[in-house]
């Protein structure tokens, strides 16, 4: 007999290159193995999925973390501890610019983000990103997702060959997170990862830098590393290899940040939002 209370999995590709809704999950319950390795094909080949209608407790979201790999650790110096962390399980973060006797609760508070990789200033960045969703302003605060893979395949190919086999130095200082901000201020955390990345489990290649984070392309002139990351920044961000995504309450999205980055556009900062993120850990150094 035919177990009818299993709802079938549907895939919904959302863009030409970046991408999928997930339907048919209820990430508090574990999918079956041949459902998990379905889901997780389709992480690999759409880069970001999207699960809309959850409803999950700060326990089933680190157990739906759980599902796709190790759990990330929290990476934030002390000093940009908001207190609100101290009332969320360990690896959850809280994205919120809900303030609380005027300190904000969460982490990255207001307004617009630049295009990022998640933690590529680190040794070993995160592998991915999932983020749930709990309160949404009624507009702004969309999640850009740009393809990592479709701005390497259709680079100038000048430009790819100046920066093939390239190293690029990235800085972040958790306390300029915004537009215009970032450099020439004291590193929280500084790495050296190559300019197009190898994904450890597709094989593919893809560019590997960003606007928010990425200071300069190693061994070169200045005046030229700037030149060349500035068209790759604009490549890279080309409304064709985005997909936007316009939350709602109950989302929860994982993204993968071997291949793909993302921004965030601006806000209302009258209105709130929040939202609590996981990580899994990085397995490899980036290739
Ligand atoms: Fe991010």
């Amino acid at each position: 007999m035919e177990n009818t209370t299993r709802t079938r999995l549907e895939i919904i590709p959302l863009t030409k290159y970046i991408g999928a809704e997930i339907r048919g999950v209820d990430l508090r319950e574990k999918p079956d193995a041949a459902t998990l390795r379905a889901i997780y094909q389709a992480w690999l080949d759409h880069l970001v999925v999207v699960f809309r209608g959850q409803e999950l407790s700060q326990e089933d979201l680190v157990r739906a973390t759980s599902y796709f790999g190790e759990l990330g650790d929290i990476d934030r110096p002390e000093k940009h501890h908001p207190k609100g962390f101290a009332r969320m399980l360990p690896g959850i973060m809280l994205i919120s610019n809900i303030r609380e006797n005027g300190e904000p609760i969460g982490a990255l508070p207001d307004g617009e983000m630049m295009f990022h990789h998640d933690m590529i200033h680190r040794e070993v960045p995160s592998r991915a990103t999932m983020l749930y969703s709990v309160e949404i302003p009624s507009s702004g605060g969309d999640t850009l997702f740009a393809s990592g893979y479709a701005a390497y395949d259709t680079l100038d190919p000048q430009i790819r060959s100046r920066l093939e086999g390239k190293r690029a130095f990235h800085h972040y200082n958790y306390g300029s997170t915004q537009k215009g901000d970032g450099r020439g201020t004291e590193a929280f955390s500084e790495a050296s990862h190559p300019v197009f990345r190898t994904h450890d489990e597709t094989g593919r290649k893809a560019v590997y830098v960003n606007r928010l984070m990425t200071v300069r392309v190693e061994g070169m002139e200045e005046h030229e590393s700037d030149r060349l990351l500035q068209a790759v920044f604009d490549h890279a961000e080309k409304p064709e290899f985005v997909y936007t995504h316009v939350w709602r309450t109950g989302d929860v999205l994982l993204w993968d940040n071997r291949c793909s980055s993302h921004a965030r556009t601006d806000f209302p900062s009258t209105e709130r939002r929040l939202l609590m993120r996981t990580t899994l850990k990085g397995s490899l150094r980036p290739q």
